[in-house]
């Protein structure tokens, strides 16, 4: 999308227009084309393109936000845009009525979440990006909170704002960055308003090795659902930082964190027992899975394997739960004897620490049968061993 065709499309006619599509459930990438076609008989190039991406791009931006039906984005900027929960729960790092910095805003999907308590200086130097975050301001009913500046921030002076918060690109050229300081820019450009903000929060890889995080700042991970969707760094005026946070949320609106404690003992370690656990992945990546089974009494099978055990059965928000039917060191054909004696004709295939794949463990196993089973390919203490499972 140009940002002529983005300017039409706030024009009573592309309004229209994009109501129109919006209600239209044939459209889809696959006929995008004819669409096109058929919508340049009657409108400008720039203005077709702009309203069907705009109506795609609604549609898939319905996973990461509520409000999108009346938001704006470039598929770019989608896919780079914090999910509205996350930027949620991470705008409560600020006090409310703060005058907050927003570095390398986009189209708004942390400065918008920023606004909603607090006042913010919203800095890019895309003009299209810009542009989309000022329609999403007004649309949200947010502008009053939101100062919007095109500039390159690396050049700018911030003093006198209570924090600040930068995003900074963690790709090139399709590839993954690892280290903070391959950024764009990198992290330690911050280092520049030490003097000048007290708070800085950067959103980082949520796989960022425990070697490239830099001295002085707290880590952040958080899960959405089940699924680890991001990471952030703190750092924080006068605090030593190293502190590890797990934070684990849900589309219901649930939110539970937990804090490691570094000086926490190992958790005990034993046979499987009646019950499996799979810590949330924010848990594993906090380093909090000892703090999590010596809080509710669950032991381990192997200290380097992330799964509990216990006896009764335990609930909690940090954990999946699975009822252990049977269990045994690991045997191929004493597998295939059990599958086959209980009917096993399917079987999903978990694994931690195991190196067998899923794929080669069911054609090994030659399975017949009209059930369904999940098994666990993990280790006890360093041996292999293989649990039937059943899912609470
Ligand atoms: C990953 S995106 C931010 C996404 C945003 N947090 C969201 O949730 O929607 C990074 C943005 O930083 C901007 N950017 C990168 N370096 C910049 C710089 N030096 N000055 C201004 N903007 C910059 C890019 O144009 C891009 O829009």
């Amino acid at each position: 999308m140009e940002i002529e065709g983005f300017r039409w499309l706030l024009s009573d006619a592309g309004q229209q227009l994009l109501a129109e599509l919006s209600n239209d459930r044939d459209l889809n990438e696959a006929n995008f084309l004819r669409y096109t076609t058929k919508l340049r008989k009657h409108y400008p190039a720039e203005a077709v393109t702009a309203a069907l991406e705009t109506s795609l791009l609604r549609r898939a931006a319905q996973a990461k936000f509520p409000q999108a039906s009346q938001l704006y984005f470039t598929r770019e900027a989608l896919e780079q845009a914090t999910p509205w929960l996350v930027a949620n729960y991470r705008q409560r790092h600020f006090a409310a009525g703060s005058r907050l910095v927003d570095l390398g805003c986009s189209i708004g999907g942390d400065a918008l979440a920023l606004a909603q308590s607090c006042s913010v200086l919203a800095i890019d130097r895309d003009p299209l990006r810009l542009a989309l975050l000022e329609a999403n301001a007004q649309a949200l009913g947010l502008s009053h909170q939101i100062i919007i500046q095109a500039a390159d921030f690396t050049t700018l002076e911030f003093a006198g704002y209570a924090g600040l918060f930068i995003d900074p690109a963690r790709r090139s050229n399709g590839k993954r960055i690892w280290d903070v300081e391959h950024y764009q820019p990198p992290l330690s450009t911050l280092e520049r308003w030490r003097g000048q903000v007290p708070i800085h929060g950067a959103k980082v890889a949520p796989g960022i090795p425990d070697e490239a995080v830099p001295a002085g700042y707290d880590l952040e991970f958080i899960s959405l659902d089940g699924d680890l969707r991001e990471a952030s760094l703190w750092w924080q005026a006068g605090q030593v930082g190293g502190q590890r946070k797990a934070v684990v949320l849900s589309s219901a609106g649930a939110e539970h964190s937990l804090i490691a404690d570094p000086s926490q003992a190992a958790a005990a370690l034993s046979e499987p027992l009646a019950y499996l656990y799979e810590p949330d992945p924010a848990v594993i990546r906090a380093h909090a899975v000892a703090d999590i089974a010596n809080q509710l009494n669950l032991t381990q099978f192997d200290p380097s394997i992330a799964y509990l055990t216990s006896d009764c059965l335990v609930q909690s928000p940090f954990l999946r739960v699975w009822q252990i039917e049977q269990w045994l060191p690991f045997n191929l054909k004493a597998l295939r004897q059990i599958l086959q004696e209980r009917e096993i004709g399917r079987v999903t295939v978990k694994k931690r620490g195991s190196p067998i794949t899923p794929e080669e463990l069911s054609k090994q196993l030659r399975l017949k049968g009209r059930y369904e089973q999940t098994l666990v390919l993990t280790k006890l203490q360093g041996q292999p061993i293989v649990l039937l499972v059943k899912l609470l």
